[in-house]
């Protein structure tokens, strides 16, 4: 049986050393959780020394200590956010009462999977990532993996603390089989649709933070309303490493654009092929994979009309994306919200009531903030004196969930026919040969401070290191 030194193997702020219950489950749950990461974890990885951020404290200014580590030495913390004995709900039919400390009877079996189909897209990212050490465009980039998916094991953790400690032997199953399902696999898939995909190439990587992880922040700021206090304040504190995330595939797209940008001026030109053939990335084709990973991505949010949505939000388990900073009754019934629907070979509006439309209502936020990042990167093109510009597809777009589930609507939004879509599909989702040609140019570079050529060096190394730092040791 291993023992655990409590607070220094695991970083913690939940009284972990005296909490023998809690210490049982997580003794039992810790081996099957290195045997997943040694057999579903970065491949190759085992000998590597990688310069880590690792949480140590929910100090705003000083939780995160940098070092080389083994990733599966890597101390997965467990953290809450400070909190206020004296919080209320403030939201939903509980608005005004006492938030809960632990779980109402009523609320339990929704909560519990709440808490799992969160907990399931964080092991469920790590597999889909798990080849793609072997191309790293640098050895910086293969460090900013390498550290969202010690944070994703880490995120896996806070999910897993909270069914140890408040849904007893369900819980402790349920942490189990957090373990035994495998993004993609037939028999034993992840929850969700897009932790099913794979993420082969680095261009999908860089989509994917953008883009998915982005869904992590939505789901996890709807999450940090709860009326249940310590799931409030778990998501709370996993929104700190979420901002990493997103940074990386922000900063990443905009460096691929910026490669592709010099090319085009220097050789005068915007020919697909021409780029191509000088091992950058086209701006269409990038554009293709800002398609397919926003359409997939935007399903994540669940049908726009939910019954489901308007429990969760009614009895306070999951509010609104800052909830708290909304002026309205927060209760919101007899309100509506539009959704579309396709009517007559169009897409029109229908008025729903509201508490069912909440799906739709973070799905729009979450728009409006992806949106924004996409302007920056046009920021790059601009700067360059390049006329194109990059977008995200309309919301109809691709979609597989919901109203607009197997709709064939063009990026643009028009309403087309099966023969419409058929013809201009490899103009407006990755083809084969897309993928083919992205993937042709993966290579790995790993010498410090060299990059692909398909990709810029960043601005800035990481925790005020020089970007040609040493910060993966092979070993
Ligand atoms: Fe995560
Ligand atoms: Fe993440």
């Amino acid at each position: 049986m291993s023992s655990i030194n409590y607070s220094e193997k695991i970083p913690n702020n939940v009284n972990l050393s005296e909490d023998r219950t809690l210490q049982r489950a997580l003794e039992q749950w810790q081996p099957n959780f290195i045997n997943w990461w040694d057999d579903m974890g970065p491949e190759g990885s085992t000998d590597m020394d990688v310069y880590l951020r690792t949480a140590v404290s929910v100090d705003p200014q000083g939780w995160a200590s940098f070092g080389h580590v083994k990733m599966r030495d890597y101390r997965w913390g467990i953290f809450m956010n400070p909190g206020d004995a004296e919080r209320t709900i403030h939201f939903g039919d509980h608005k005004g009462e006492k938030a809960w400390d632990s779980v109402p009877g009523e609320h339990r079996a929704n909560l519990r999977r709440i808490i799992v189909t969160q907990g399931d897209t964080e092991p469920a990212s790590v597999e889909q990532q798990r080849h793609l050490g072997n191309t790293a465009p640098s050895m910086y980039d293969l460090r900013n993996l390498f550290q969202i998916n010690v944070e994703e094991g880490r995120h896996l953790w806070a999910m897993v603390y909270l069914l140890h400690k408040h849904f007893g032997r369900d819980g402790r199953e349920e942490a189990e089989a957090l373990l035994e399902r495998r993004s993609g696999d037939q028999n034993n898939p992840r929850i969700l649709g897009a932790f099913n995909e794979a993420t082969p190439d680095w261009l999908s990587f860089f989509m994917f933070t953008y883009f998915t992880d982005r869904d992590g922040k939505f789901q996890l700021c709807a999450l940090a309303e709860s009326a249940f206090d310590p799931l409030a304040r778990t998501t709370k504190f996993m929104l700190t490493e979420e901002a990493h995330h997103m940074f990386v595939g922000e900063s990443g797209i905009s460096r691929v654009i910026q490669r592709t940008a010099q090319k085009m001026n220097e050789l005068k030109t915007d020919d697909v092929q021409t780029l191509r053939n000088a091992g950058v990335i086209d701006l269409p084709t990038i554009q293709r994979y800002i398609n397919f990973h926003f359409s997939v991505t935007i399903d994540l949010f669940g049908a726009d009309e939910s019954s489901n949505a308007a429990t969760f939000y009614s009895s306070g388990l999951k509010g609104r994306y800052e909830e708290g900073k909304r002026v309205d009754d927060h209760v919101l019934k007899g309100q509506t919200y539009r959704v579309l629907e396709a009517k007559n070979g169009q897409l029109v509006e229908k008025e729903v009531p509201m508490l069912n439309a909440l799906n739709e209502v973070l799905r729009d936020d979450y728009i409006t903030d992806s949106v924004a990042g996409v302007n920056r990167w046009n920021k790059v093109l601009e700067k360059a004196g390049i006329p194109t510009r990059l977008s995200v597809p309309h919301k109809a777009f691709h979609r597989n969930i919901g109203a607009l589930k197997g709709v064939k609507v063009a990026p643009d939004g028009r309403v087309v026919s099966e023969a419409e879509w058929k013809a201009n599909v490899d103009h407006w989702l990755p083809s084969g040969g897309d993928r083919a040609f992205v993937a042709s140019l993966m290579g790995r570079v790993v010498e410090p401070g060299q990059f692909a050529n398909w990709i810029a060096p960043p601005v800035m190394g990481i925790n005020r290191q020089p970007v040609d730092f040493e910060y993966v040791r092979f070993n």
